[in-house]
């Protein structure tokens, strides 16, 4: 699949370009656990996967942006030294991360360039950081900026903020440059410190079920969840200054204040304080090759952002339901920002298929669609071809 891209993105280039161009591939990411804790300066443990997005790009003299997205069909150019909002959605995810490198005291020249691939598109698989983070590499190969790694991380996230508008915390780029085959990642949101941890259990796979919906609420519910989390720390900041974040709450502590707390603000922080724990206790499951008890700490994160963080939807609960119905099953839990995309599963190799199979014909019959599904590899992070 994946050479068939490279070579359809390859050809769209040459035959437009008619120059030999750098390739470049951009994954996307799936999260095990640590969801909505990344903006409140705690713990996650994703990894880059084998659907990506590949680059075609060269330096052009004309400066010009010529950009080709393959997926959309659509071609647009836009003059160096003049950014705009464009009309097109797409595009912003581009322009934003030129206006961040310009920011940063390099004039970006113009460059011509060709991008698809196969992440599926709002199915919370982070296909923006891929075309965000995939485009900053790029631009800092082709132009030799040397700008490193993490600051390319922080200069992409910036550009999802500041130029498309979404307040989004920092895994997605993050995971994206420095993925790696076969290791999640444990990152502390705070430091920016990373470990990885091997996660190749044999006969194991991790299976995506796609919705296929997404609910209209997911960015403005995702700016309000960040709200709140804010309100929450400045109301626990009264009872101890030392705290900046919700990292800095043990469940103790918030416990002792929940009769005096806005009850659904402490809900929210109860789940991330809560998360944070789980997410701790996870990485010791993974050193001890627990698996089970992985499992069913990804089923308490599903049922802390179904009834605590309120961020789930009726086809995700659907989906964790009927998959934990299965005995081959070691975990299930909705992904990323929530009110749709896709649910993570652990499935052991040999009941795949059947499990597969179910879990389809349940949601087809309950939701008229089928869901799609995704078993994926760990790959590494933004590299050239
Ligand atoms: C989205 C954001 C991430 C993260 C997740 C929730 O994917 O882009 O930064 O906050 O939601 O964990």
């Amino acid at each position: 699949m994946i050479h068939k891209i490279i070579n359809t993105v390859s050809n769209q280039f040459r035959n437009r370009f008619k120059t030999k161009p750098l390739l470049v591939r951009s994954p996307g990411r799936v999260n095990l656990i640590g969801e909505h804790t990344d903006y409140n300066e705690g713990f996650v443990l994703p990894t880059a996967i084998d659907k990506s997005i590949i680059f075609a790009v060269s330096p052009n003299k004309d400066r010009l942006y010529r950009i080709y997205s393959i997926d959309m069909d659509e071609y647009r150019e836009f003059i160096a030294g003049s950014l705009k909002k464009s009309s097109a959605h797409w595009a912003n995810y581009l322009l934003g991360v030129i206006d961040q490198v310009n920011k940063m005291g390099f004039e970006v020249p113009g460059f011509d360039c060709v991008f698809g691939g196969d992440i599926p598109i709002g199915a919370g698989l982070s296909s923006s950081a891929a075309i965000e983070a995939g485009l900053a590499f790029c631009v800092n190969e082709m132009f030799q900026l040397h700008i490193d790694k993490l600051d390319l991380v922080k200069l992409s996230q910036r550009a999802e903020n500041e130029f498309v508008g979404v307040k989004c915390g920092i895994m997605d780029q993050f995971t994206n440059i420095f993925g790696a085959p076969n290791k999640v990642m444990k990152l502390d949101c705070r430091s920016l410190e990373y470990e990885y941890f091997p996660f190749d259990f044999k006969d194991i796979y991790i299976v995506l079920y796609d919705t296929r919906v997404s609910h209209s609420l997911a960015s403005s519910e995702y700016n309000i969840r960040r709200a709140q989390c804010e309100q929450g720390v400045a109301y626990l900041k009264n009872h101890n200054p030392r705290i900046q974040s919700l990292r800095d709450v043990t469940s103790g502590f918030l416990e002792s204040l929940k009769d005096q707390m806005d009850p659904v603000i402490y809900k929210r922080c109860h789940y991330v304080v809560k998360e944070n724990e789980r997410l701790l206790a996870a990485c010791d499951d993974l050193k001890n090759k627990e698996l089970g008890s992985f499992g069913k700490k990804m089923v308490q994160t599903h049922e802390g952002l179904k009834s605590e963080y309120e961020v789930s939807c009726r086809e995700l609960d659907f989906l964790v339901e009927h998959t934990l119905n299965e005995k081959a099953v070691f975990g299930s839990r909705m992904m990323g920002g929530g009110f749709g995309g896709c649910t993570i599963n652990l499935i052991k190799e040999d009941d795949l298929d059947r499990v597969n199979q179910r879990v389809k014909n349940a949601y087809l019959s309950e939701f008229g669609k089928e869901p799609g599904i995704y078993t994926i590899k760990i790959e590494k992070g933004t590299h050239i071809i």
